[in-house]
């Protein structure tokens, strides 16, 4: 009795039940799953020259400032990494292989990364074989191979709108077009738009986020992952998939590429390490399809090799680190650290917001009230020491000037509850105006 009624007052004590006179203890309403989705659709998508990205160069820098509260850029926590297990694995490496570790990693890059690689991508349905793969420096390296491999300058790209601010700048800077096509909450990027698209030949190939997109969190349905790479093959234009979070499934299952429904092989399979991982040991993979042999001669004519101890150490990691156990430990925790925040920022922003509620990862895409200036409340809340990614950033045209995108990578504590109150009044005050 004591113990069942100690647990019914922690219970109470962080909200998620409440007593009824003379009834008994009930499961508390939350807040957060009262609140709406937001609407990304209500944005009118245009092929872009491509906006400024002008908050990108302070928000990369900001990540490393101590003294900011860390909601901007897409990372867990060091704290939630296995990095002193990776480290004495790379120095038990450095030691065994002597003068070989610091010797180049030619593409396609170390074998028995890529054996792992190939073995762990049965779970996504795609059977890949290790020669089916090619080491690269994290997925911004696999993404620009896919992208130099597929089109030349003054191509037009389609892209989800939104979409991830390094596919952004990457296409801006390789002289490329984006064709941004609406992300509905449920349902992932609109298949009629991108079906219009192909049949009109505006573009040379598509770049989609398949599982747990940056920023919206949006899961593309199975049906339709398949309909994407049926329409992608019809119409014979290159699939770049970036699949970096696609480990990160909240619950059940982990879902499947778009690879694994590729038959004819249109659909060039990028990942990384990065967000399970370690950023800094710049390890990711393409699988380049019916583009391998190009994209293997651009890798050696771009960076040649990869590093070749943080490569064997996510090797041995794979193989006998406890991945799985590490997964499912991080799938828990940002489970928990989303519902958090979420929680917080209903009960902190103003009424009317809209708020994604991702199945995967550990990111927020928030819609404020039209007034507020995205733009601006990064200005703001930096200069009261929080960082956040403004919603235009994540834009070909620099549209979503009123959505923010928050990182909840970080274990909930104190500091970052301060911090969402802090942009609570923000916002409120901007919305105000
Ligand atoms: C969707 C997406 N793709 C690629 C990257 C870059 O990954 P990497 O560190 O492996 O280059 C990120 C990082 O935030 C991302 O969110």
């Amino acid at each position: 009795m004591p113990t069942a009624l100690h647990a019914y007052t922690t219970l109470e004590t962080r909200g998620l039940i409440e007593a009824r006179p003379k009834s008994g203890f009930f499961v508390r309403a939350r807040l957060a799953d009262l609140v709406r989705e937001p609407d990304c659709c209500a944005e009118k998508p245009k092929v872009s020259n491509l906006a400024n990205l002008d908050p990108l160069d302070s928000l990369l820098s900001d990540h490393s400032d101590p003294k900011l509260v860390p909601l901007g850029v897409a990372l867990p926590s060091a704290q939630l990494l296995p990095t002193a297990r990776l480290g004495q694995m790379m120095g038990t490496l450095a030691r065994r292989m002597g003068a070989a570790g610091g010797s180049y990693d030619v593409a396609p890059g170390s074998e028995l990364l890529r054996k792992e690689i190939a073995r762990r991508s049965l779970e996504w349905g795609c059977a890949l074989k290790t020669d089916d793969l090619i080491v690269t420096n994290g997925a911004t390296e696999a993404l620009s191979l896919a992208l130099r491999a597929t089109c030349q300058p003054g191509d037009t790209v389609l892209v989800e709108a939104p979409t991830y601010f390094g596919l952004a700048h990457m296409l801006r800077e390789l002289r490329l077009k984006a064709l941004p096509i609406k992300v509905e909450s449920s349902s992932g990027i609109d298949l009629d738009a991108v079906e219009a698209a192909l049949r009109k030949k505006r573009v040379t190939a598509c770049a989609l986020i398949s599982n747990f997109n940056n920023p919206t969190g949006v899961l593309i349905p199975d049906e339709r992952k398949k309909r994407l790479v049926e329409l992608a093959t019809q119409h014979r234009v290159p699939l770049i998939e970036d699949d970096i979070y696609g480990d990160l499934q909240h619950e059940g299952a982990r879902p499947r590429c778009l690879k694994s429904y590729d038959r004819e092989g249109w659909v060039i399979l990028c990942g990384s390490f990065s967000k399970t991982l370690a950023p800094g040991y710049r390890v990711g993979y393409i699988a380049g399809s019916q583009w391998q042999h190009q994209i293997l001669n651009l890798k050696k004519c771009t960076s040649l090799a990869n590093a070749t101890l943080p490569s064997l150490a996510i090797a041995e990691f794979l193989k006998n680190g406890g991945y799985d156990r590490h997964l499912r430990k991080l799938r828990r925790l940002f489970r928990e650290q989303v519902a958090q925040m979420r929680e917080a920022i209903v009960e902190s922003f103003p009424e009317g917001i809209g708020l994604s509620r991702p199945q995967g990862s550990f990111l927020l895409w928030c819609e404020l009230p039209k007034s507020v200036d995205a733009v601006k409340l990064f200005q703001q809340a930096r200069a009261s020491g929080i960082s956040i990614a403004p919603g235009p950033l994540f834009s070909v045209d620099g549209s979503f000037t009123h959505f923010i995108r928050l990182n909840c990578g970080y274990p909930w504590d104190a500091r970052i509850e301060r911090s969402v109150g802090i942009l609570g009044d923000l916002v409120s005050r901007m919305s105000r105006k």
